[in-house]
């Protein structure tokens, strides 16, 4: 008897074991989004965090795991989580995006958000989704390879996630009421951080500067993030090359670079090997500012690699780390020269049978005041108010229905199914855009896509009020950027340019100033997705709208039922 049970509990331990090594993981996490007394640029304020961390937690899983995260707002506002590039095949319940795939946990409520990495590898992030809230209300998502599989390069000795966030002293929800009462654009922020901090070229920054320790000779990972909510940003790290070698949670052919440019929503996988000789560098980010005369936030955030066998200062001396030579702010060639390096590590399978070929101009425009209306009101240039637009809509949000609620229970009048393939008008998008045609019309309009229909997506910029490049995000998908260009898209000459052979798979494109990109995807993700410019005050304005993927056949093309505890509106 006793030598039976023995061999039935290792037999019994044997499967466990088995078990436990082959199969995806669950963590469970609890975010507790509250306002959180934080001190930056010598001024104390609240902020809105998630545990009272500012950046909020960092996630980190393997390809295939599953996240369950219980989210309890204690906050005065509404809140939502996006899981910034995760594609959420078939869970789109747990997207995020406030009256789009859910309506927003009010204060007081909760929401338990539930999916799995699917063939994601590298960093993505997570955000708030509801109103500018993710100002504060951010982290990051590092997803490393499944167990026993490695990275396509050689394991690095230190990994680091570089979180880049922007910096109000007041809140971002009265920066962005304040801009929506009075038509005009938002103040800019106070400051560019890493990780949560300025960095010592801000007053009383210094003693809370992030340190990056780094041994001489070791080869380390840094994982960037754009999580600033309105500003393209360069990133460079003084007298170090970096080795591109993912983004957007997708890896790339590896390229060497002294610079790279993000727009809010990228990230980008780097190496960094410590070859200088041991001492202080700065890390440093500020602004790629591609409109011309536009207010910006013109600071430089740094953070400092700091070789471990640096030398030490005299005491009470301080030794400055070497600074790097910032590109200019609209350093135009070098923000097109970086996105165009990326390339996919190998041969993929572009979409070439094409459904649906959609030319989506994106931009800004301007609202005459209404007869009447109060000049507090219309503060934008000469009395009018700030809006955006895709193809002439300027994306309204629902607020008595999540349009993924509305879609899935077929009730009506949320949303209409007319979003157009094309602008209503064709002109010169990138010229002297006549002023008869900077004033976009209102609209919840989705563009439908049948399940497993292919995509080719031209997203034109304009130079309506004025150009500059747009950071265009897709939820629920990752697609190929085939090329992009600066002037109108021009189809005779363009397609030549279509790299059908190793273009690179990202969440967001970064559509150059007065220019085009040219995306493709396949609809294989059913749901309501939205695409905007992540901007936050370019989506504020409109610049948005949404693809609806019809169910295909059977339960694995079919989006999953509703979470018992999904808020609704
Ligand atoms: Cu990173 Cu719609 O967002």
């Amino acid at each position: 008897m006793g030598t039976y049970m023995c061999m039935c509990m290792s037999l019994l331990l044997l499967v466990l074991f088995t078990t436990a090594t082959a199969t995806a993981k669950v963590h469970y996490h609890d975010f507790v989004v509250q306002a959180t007394p934080v001190k930056r640029l010598c001024k104390a304020q609240s902020a809105i965090t998630v545990n009272g961390m500012y950046p909020g937690p960092t996630l980190e899983v393997n390809n295939g795991d599953t996240l369950v995260v219980n989210v309890v707002n204690r906050a005065q506002y509404n809140v939502t989580i996006h899981w910034h590039g995760v594609r959420q095949m078939r869970t789109g319940w747990a997207d995020g995006p406030e009256f789009v795939t859910q309506c927003p946990i009010r204060p007081g409520g909760s929401y338990t958000y539930r999916f799995t990495i699917q063939g994601q590898e590298g960093t993505l992030w997570w955000h708030a989704h509801s109103s500018w809230l993710r100002a504060t209300v951010y982290g990051a998502l590092i997803i490393h390879p499944k167990d026993g599989d490695s990275y396509p390069f050689p394991k690095p000795t230190r990994q680091t996630p570089l979180l880049l966030g922007e910096w109000w002293n007041s809140n971002p929800i009265d920066v962005v009421r304040q801009a929506t009462r009075t038509g005009a654009s938002p103040n800019v922020s106070d400051a560019y951080t890493i990780n949560g901090q300025p960095g010592d070229l801000y007053s009383c920054s210094d003693k809370d500067t992030v340190i990056v320790p780094v041994g001489s000779g070791e080869t380390n990972l840094l994982r960037v993030v754009n999580s600033a909510l309105n500003q393209q940003l360069f990133f460079k790290v003084a007298n170090h090359k970096l080795t591109v070698v993912g983004a957007d949670a997708s890896y790339v052919k590896p390229f060497t670079t002294s610079v790279l440019m993000l727009g809010p929503g990228q990230t980008t996988d780097v190496l960094i090997t410590a070859n200088q000789a041991p001492g202080r560098y700065y890390i440093a980010a500020r602004a790629y500012a591609s409109a011309q005369g536009a207010p910006f936030d013109n600071t430089t955030t740094t953070a400092i690699l700091e070789y471990k066998s640096a030398p030490c200062p005299a005491k009470g001396a301080k030794i400055k780390p070497v600074m790097p030579t910032m590109p200019a702010f609209n350093d135009t060639a070098t923000a097109s020269a970086f996105t165009t390096s990326f390339r996919s590590p190998r041969k993929v399978p572009v979409p070439t049978n094409i459904h649906h070929n959609l030319f989506f101009t994106v931009g800004l425009g301007l609202n005459n005041c209404p007869p009447g209306a109060s000049s507090s009101t219309c503060q934008g240039p000469n009395g009018t108010r700030f809006t955006a637009s895709m193809n002439n809509v300027s994306f309204q949000l629902p607020s008595s229905f999540s349009l993924l609620q509305a879609h899935q229970q077929g009730i009506p009048g949320v949303f209409t199914r007319d979003f157009p393939a094309a602008p209503p008008v064709r002109f010169d998008y990138t010229g002297n855009v006549s002023r008869s045609l900077w004033q976009p019309v209102a609209g919840t309009k989705v563009y439908p896509l049948k399940f497993g229909e292919s995509v080719q997506l031209v997203l034109q910029g304009t130079s309506i009020f004025t150009a500059e490049n747009h950071p265009i995000h897709l939820h629920g998908y990752d697609f190929y950027i085939l090329a992009e260009g600066f002037g109108n898209f021009n189809p005779s000459r363009d397609t030549a340019k279509f790299n059908l052979v190793d273009p690179p798979l990202r969440n967001t494109a970064s559509v150059p100033v007065g220019g085009w990109t040219v995306i493709r995807f396949v609809a294989d993700n059913p749901g309501v997705w939205l695409m905007h410019c992540h901007l936050d005050v370019h989506i504020t304005w409109g610049l948005a709208m949404a693809f609806l993927v019809e169910n295909g056949v059977g339960e694995l093309q079919t989006l999953e039922a509703p979470p018992a505890d999904l808020p609704l509106c």
